[in-house]
């Protein structure tokens, strides 16, 4: 895709932006003209995006964040301020997975699922809004999931914490609507990222999810950063509130995918 304006004079902050749907965020914002702090828990991740923006011509800044800690997040919207002046956009990306029913999961894995993808969301309205206010506007956007919209089973802390994000985002969206930020989530499908992929290494894993999907394929991360570009945008000046799923067509059809084939029996192969 060639460069564009979508967020021309905007700053963002992306977390979890050293690898997967928040990599290619960052570097499809700073594309559209963004200047980004790229913010990751692994400092050296979020450097090699911040060469990688850099390569193309784009503005950027490496932070190294953990979204669950209070300090932590507030350093991460300060050093954006310091930096770059202002913040219009963040992105709340960063998120994490712990296999398991509730009797196989910890209660340190529940503590830790929740406090990375849900009190992270939460942190991050705490410590931008007021900048954002001050500015009279901004958007919020947060990675949600599918698994938020489902009762899929071995993963019952990654479902309850994706949930919360989705009524999280509504909530704050009511909030801070009358100081014109906008908030919304977004539901990926099954993304080819890193920890995707290993879990894809497993050739019934891959059938069953390559089934799911009507498209037949699973997304890619470009393909969320598509959404978040535009959910970041003033093109989507009146849209908040809204988990958007972006799915490839898994939730389009049942589990039994057919009732009945179209065609009729004798022309069948
Ligand atoms: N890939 C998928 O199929 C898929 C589907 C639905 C939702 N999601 C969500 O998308 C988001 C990104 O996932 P991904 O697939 O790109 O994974 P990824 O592992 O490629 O990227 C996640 C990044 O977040 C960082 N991170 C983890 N914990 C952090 C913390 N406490 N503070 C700051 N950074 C932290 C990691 O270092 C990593 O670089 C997550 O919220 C995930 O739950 C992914």
């Amino acid at each position: 895709m060639s460069p564009g304006n979508l967020l021309r004079e905007k700053v963002a902050i992306v977390t979890g932006a050293g690898s997967g749907i928040g990599a290619a965020s960052a570097l499809r914002f700073a594309d559209e003209g963004a200047r980004v702090l790229v913010a990751d828990i692994r400092g050296h991740k979020a450097e090699q995006t911040a060469a990688d923006i850099a390569d193309r011509g784009g503005v950027s800044s490496p932070f190294t964040v953990n979204v669950a800690d209070a300090e932590s997040v507030a350093g991460m919207v300060a050093a954006c301020i310091d930096e770059f002046g202002r913040l219009d956009v963040l992105f709340n990306n960063a998120g994490t997975l712990r296999p398991g029913t509730a009797v196989e999961l910890s209660l340190a894995d529940w503590d830790l699922v929740m406090a990375v993808n849900v009190r992270s969301v939460f942190l991050g309205a705490k410590y931008a809004v007021p900048h954002m206010q001050a500015q009279g506007g901004g958007s919020i956007i947060s990675t949600a999931s599918i698994s938020g919209l489902h009762g899929d089973g071995g993963a019952v802390v990654y479902a309850a914490s994706k949930a919360a994000v989705i009524n999280l985002t509504r909530a704050l969206s009511t909030d801070h609507a009358p100081a014109g930020i906008r908030v919304n989530a977004i539901c990926p499908g099954t993304i080819e990222t890193p920890p995707v992929q290993r879990m894809m290494a497993d050739p019934d894993v891959l059938e069953r999810n390559l089934r799911a999907h009507t498209l037949g394929r699973l997304g890619r991360p470009e393909e969320i950063a598509n959404v978040a570009v535009w959910l970041a945008s003033d093109e989507a000046s009146f849209v908040t509130g809204e988990a958007i799923v972006v799915d490839g067509g898994l939730r389009a059809q049942s589990p039994l995918g057919r009732i009945a084939d179209p065609r009729p029996s004798h022309l069948r192969e």
